[in-house]
This record gives structure tokens, sequence and C-alpha cells, in this order.
């Protein structure tokens, strides 16, 4: 038997726009074969309303964690090309990562995880290892309510890679992402890069001193949900964030990073909103969301087609882990 509800006023910051399914295992036994019991029913919850938040199931392990997905017959990836956020290996298996390792004074803005290729994840997961002291906050957003009057149902993307470390690779001890092809590739071999080019439908070019420019036309629609991609749509995205959220983005440390634009790697796109744009559509974006607070031991089951996700400012002590899950070719 589930113990099935929703978020509690109090499990959230502001205002409950979307509701993702709470399946709460009441810090009790729960039986060991719980999840492959339940398995269609979570996996449809899943489906049908983009987000599944387990609490109260006593997950205080990177391998408990991993073990769900694998009752539940979701398989976690280590697949994490070519990604953009600087990321740190989490568990033996690969399969797990840090969140980010992205400033904590940062705003990580409104995305669906890798909708910049072809190849991408229809599940991401989250543990929470470490409930945040503070803020820390992962908003939620249902993309099917959101306004994409603006957009067009493919999106170009140009990006930039290069062989040394940005501004915008703050750690220098990641293990995968980032604005390097090596790191964002996982491979230093250029004719790996040039065949999974191949494979995802991305087209690229080298040029003299290892850079490379990779361009791509994807789709921003799919199905009636648009794919968040805030990040790439310029300051004007981080100046909304501040406005909207003075008490945990009008900083010194924000507006430094903001200004030097070291908030994303080099992708341009042909998305170009004004800044009056960008906070119409930034509103639609955050009335169809919900802001829960972290509690050490939750795990989510996110769709990623249908459900986007960001990260707030982070004070104090923070542990999420994130991992990737059955990858699509949204090309099929
Ligand atoms: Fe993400």
């Amino acid at each position: 038997m589930m113990n099935i509800r929703k978020l509690r006023k109090e499990e959230c910051v502001g205002d409950i726009n979307y509701n993702p399914v709470v399946i709460d295992g009441q810090d009790k036994h729960v039986e060991s074969d719980f999840f492959i019991k339940n398995r269609d029913e979570i996996n449809g919850m899943v489906k049908d309303r983009g987000c599944v938040i387990l609490k109260g199931f006593g997950i205080d392990s990177v391998e408990k964690y991993e073990k769900i997905f694998q009752d539940l017959g979701i398989n976690l990836a280590t697949e994490y090309r070519p990604g953009i956020a600087p990321r740190v290996s989490k568990s033996a298996s690969g399969k797990s990562f840090s969140s980010t390792e992205a400033s904590r004074y940062m705003s990580i803005t409104p995305h669906n995880e890798m909708a910049y290729t072809n190849y991408r994840p229809s599940i991401v997961a989250f543990w929470c290892q470490l409930a945040p002291t503070k803020y820390g906050e992962t908003p939620l957003f249902d993309c099917s309510k959101i306004d994409s009057k603006w957009f067009s149902p493919t999106i170009k993307m140009k990006r930039t890679f290069t062989k040394d470390k940005t501004a915008f690779d703050s750690n220098g001890n990641t293990d995968a992402g980032g604005s390097t092809w090596t790191g964002s590739f996982g491979t230093d071999d250029k004719h790996l890069v040039n065949k999974y080019c191949d494979d995802i439908g991305m087209n690229y070019e080298w040029f003299p001193g290892d850079k490379l420019v990779t361009t791509i036309e994807t789709k921003q629609i799919i199905d009636g949900y648009l794919q968040l991609q805030t990040p790439l749509y310029g300051k004007d995205v981080y100046y909304y964030m501040r406005d909207r959220f003075p008490d945990r983005f009008d900083n010194e440390e924000y507006n430094k990073i903001v200004e030097s634009e070291s908030f994303a790697p080099p992708i341009e796109c042909d998305v170009n909103l004004n800044r009056e744009q960008v906070y119409e559509f930034m509103d639609s974006v955050f009335a169809a969301s919900v802001m829960p607070k972290w509690s050490t031991g939750d795990v989510w089951i996110i769709d990623n087609i249908k459900c986007g996700h960001a990260r707030m400012n982070v004070v104090g002590e923070r542990s999420i882990v994130a991992s990737l899950a059955n990858f699509i070719d949204i090309r099929d």
C-alpha cells in the first residue's frame, strides 16, 4: 500500500502552482521489494504528473538511492556528452554526480536537462544526501503550462568549446561537463568527438588552437511541452531572477558573475527576446512552478520532457546527488 499525497504548504517556499506526487514512506519500515511491487504505478505517476517525490524512505546511501531505480526498471546512465554543468562523480557506478559545481551565489535558471542536444535523458533523478541549512531549493516547472508564444518548434544553437577551462568551469577538479571539449565529450580524442557528433546529429568544425564549434537544430517544443533553455537567453534572465528574488540574488557576488558573463558556457541560440519579453516569459515560467524545500533522504524522479528544474542560491552545507536516466533520441 502506497501513501500518496500532495506537497504540503510548509514543505514549499511560496505558492504551489505545480503539484508533483509525493509518496510518503512515513519513516516506517518499508519492505525491500516495495519499489519492485509498485513499479508500474510509480512509473505511471512520473509519466502522468511529471515528477514523483519520495519522502520518508530512509535513503541514506548512494547505493540505496541507485537501487530504487534498478527496482523501478529505470536505467541510470553514465552518459553526459556533451554536458554543460561542471560535475563531480559521486558513486562507484559512475551513475551519480554532484548536481552542479556552479557557484552557490548563482541561480541555475530553469531548464530541461541537456535540452541542447538530441540524445538526452527522459528521466532526471535527485537524491538529497544532506538538506541545505538555508535556501538551496530546486524549483520545478510544469512545461505544459508555460506560455510558448515566443518560440518556434525548433531551436538552432551554436556552441564554442575551448581546450582550456574558462571562468564558467569554476571548480578545477570536475569530472564531466563544462566549457572544454575534453570535459564535455569526456575524451581528448577528436575522432571520438566527431563520431559522437555524427551520432547525435550535431555539426562540428575544428579551428586552430584546438577550438571546436558545433551547431545543432533541435526540438524546442515536444508534444506541447516547452523545453526550457533559459540559461541561453542571456543576462536578462539573470536580471529577472535578481529582481524577482532580491533577497537571494541582489548581492555583489551574483552581480559580479552576471556582469562577467561567466554564468553559462558560450552557446548562442536563435531565440532573441528583448528584456520585456524575457520578463513576461519568466513570469509565465514561475506561474507554473513549485519550490519544494529539501529534506535529507528525499528522492525525486522527474520526467525531463514534462518538467523543468532550476536551482536557487545555496547557503551553508548542501549535498544533492543527480542522475540521468532512460536516454532517448528526440529525433525518433
Ligand atoms: Fe539540471
